[in-house]
C-alpha cells in the first residue's frame, strides 16, 4: 500500500523504526571491528557507548512522560487507566480483566506511570546502585506492558538501550559459576588487569578507537540539543527527527488516551443493489483487532499485525484521513489473495469476492465479566454508529485510484446466469 496518507500511524511507526535505528547506530560501536586491528585483550567497553545508550533510554522514558502529563488531563486526574485497557491499540484477554479493577487500583497504576516515566530515568545519573535499580524498574516496567496489552515489539525494543544499566557483577547471577564457568573466567581476568600496573600498550587500534569514542560522544551531545530543548517546552512534539540521518530522535508517543473505543467493520454483500433491504452484509474479521463480539481478544505480542493497529487508527479518524483503507477495499473486492492473507476470516471463501464493501462504525465497550453479556459468551458488546465509508463497487473506485496513481486491481469473473 502506497503512498498512505501519514496521520498517528505512520508517527507511531515512525517512533519504533528510529528507536531501533538509534540502538542499532549505537550497537556499532560495541563492535571493535571497525579498529582495523585487534584491540588488546580485556579492552572494556567504552563508558561513551554505555552512556549513549543510557541517554537513549532516559530521552525515551522522559520524553513518553512529560508528552503524557502535557497532552491529557487524565494524566494529573489519575483516571487515564480507566480507559486505557479497553482503548489501547489490540487488548488481550488480560487486558480485559484488568479494565475492571477497582478504581484505587487504577490510580496507583497512573502514579507508577508518573514515578518510572518521570522519576526513574533521574536514577541513571545517581550512580552505580540507583542505575540498576533504573534498569531492573525499567525492564519490570516494559515487561508489565508487554503482559497487560498487545503493545508489541514497542516494549522489547525499550529493554534493549536498558541493558546499558547493568555491568558484569549486575549480570553475573545470569551465568553458570562452575570451575569451568563463564563467570569464573571474567573474575580472572579482572584480577590480572587489577594486577597489572603498567599502564595498557598505546597501539594504533586503541587510538582509533577512542577518536571515533569521542567523536561519537561529541556527535550525540551536540545533536541532543534541540531534543533537550524540545523536552523542556512546553509545546513538546512527540516522535520527530531533528537531523537527517535521525541519529538523535525525540520520543513519546501516545500522549492522550482514547476515552472511547469505535472500530471500522468491513462488510461485503453479493447483491446486486446495496440498498436493497433484503441485501445480505458479511463481515470480514481481522487477526487481532475486535470484530465479531463472541471472539475472544486474542495474545499477540511480541508479534505485531500492523494492518490491525492501521485499523485502530482509521477508527478515530475518517477515511478521508486513510485513504488506504479504500485502497484495501479495492483489493477486497478483487478477491486479492495476499489482501486476504493479512485477514482472518473472508465470508466469500470460496465464492465470488462481494459485489459492494463497505465500512461501518461501531462503538466497542468490553463486557461485564459474570455480566449478562459475558455469560452469552459475549467479550464485546457494541453499537452501531454509522457509516464509516458508504458502499462502493469496484467500478466506482476507478477514478479514485487512478488520481491516487494505485493500480486498479482486476475485476474478479462473475458467472451470471
Ligand atoms: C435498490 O434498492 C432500493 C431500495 O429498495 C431501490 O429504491 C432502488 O431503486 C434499487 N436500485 C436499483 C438500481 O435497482
Amino acid at each position: 500500500m502506497q503512498k498512505q496518507t501519514c496521520v498517528g500511524a505512520c508517527l507511531v511507526c515512525w517512533g519504533w523504526e528510529s528507536q531501533l535505528l538509534e540502538t542499532g547506530f549505537l550497537g556499532i560501536f560495541l563492535s571493535p571491528l571497525w579498529t582495523l586491528s585487534r584491540l588488546p585483550k580485556h579492552t572494556p567497553t567504552s563508558q561513551i557507548v554505555l552512556w549513549g545508550f543510557r541517554w537513549l533510554i532516559f530521552r525515551i522514558m522522559l520524553g513518553a512522560g512529560l508528552i503524557k502529563v502535557r497532552g491529557d488531563k487524565c494524566w494529573l486526574d489519575l483516571t487515564c487507566m480507566d480507559f486505557h485497557y479497553e482503548t489501547q491499540p489490540v487488548p488481550n484477554p488480560i487486558a480485559y480483566y484488568l479494565h475492571r479493577s477497582p478504581w484505587w487500583f487504577h490510580r496507583f497504576e497512573t502514579l507508577s506511570n508518573h514515578f518510572v516515566e518521570l522519576l526513574v530515568p533521574f536514577f541513571l545519573f545517581l550512580g552505580r546502585r540507583m542505575r540498576i535499580l533504573h534498569g531492573v524498574l525499567q525492564i519490570l516496567f516494559q515487561v508489565i506492558l508487554i503482559i497487560s496489552g498487545n503493545l508489541s515489539f514497542l516494549n522489547w525494543l525499550t529493554i534493549v538501550p536498558s541493558l546499558a544499566c547493568f555491568d558484569d557483577a549486575a549480570l553475573g547471577f545470569l551465568f553458570p559459576s562452575g570451575p569451568q564457568g563463564l563467570k569464573k573466567q571474567v573474575l580472572e581476568m579482572q584480577r590480572e588487569d587489577t594486577q597489572r600496573v603498567q599502564p595498557k600498550p598505546r597501539d594504533r587500534g586503541c587510538l582509533v578507537r577512542q577518536v571515533v569514542n569521542i567523536s561519537l560522544g561529541i556527535l550525540v551531545a551536540w545533536l541532543s540539543v534541540p531534543v533537550v530543548i524540545n523536552l523542556l517546552s512546553s509545546r513538546q512534539i512527540m516522535n520527530t527527527s531533528f537531523n537527517p540521518l535521525r541519529i538523535v530522535n525525540t520520543y513519546g508517543a501516545f500522549g492522550s488516551v482514547t476515552k472511547e473505543r469505535t472500530e471500522v467493520i468491513l462488510q461485503g454483500t453479493v447483491s446486486p443493489n446495496a440498498s436493497a433491504p433484503d441485501a445480505v452484509w458479511e463481515d470480514y474479521e481481522f487477526k487481532c483487532k475486535p470484530g465479531d463480539p463472541w471472539r475472544q481478544p486474542c495474545l499477540i505480542s511480541p508479534y505485531h499485525y500492523r494492518l490491525d493497529w492501521l485499523m485502530w487508527f482509521a477508527a478515530f479518524q475518517t477515511y478521508e484521513q486513510n485513504e488506504w483503507i479504500l485502497h484495501l477495499a479495492g483489493k477486497l473486492l478483487a478477491g486479492d489473495a495476499e489482501a486476504l492473507a493479512l485477514l482472518a476470516v473472508n465470508p466469500f471463501e470460496g465464492r465470488t469476492p462481494p459485489r459492494w464493501i463497505r465500512g461501518e462504525h461501531y462503538r466497542y465497550k468490553f463486557s461485564l465479566p459474570g455480566g449478562q453479556h459475558a455469560t452469552q459468551g459475549k467479550w464485546w458488546i457494541r453499537k452501531r454508529i454509522g457509516p464509516y465509508f458508504p458502499p462502493l463497487r469496484l467500478e466506482d473506485l476507478k477514478e479514485y485510484f487512478k488520481t491516487r496513481e494505485w493500480p486498479l486491481p482486476e475485476p474478479p469473473s462473475r458467472h451470471t446466469h
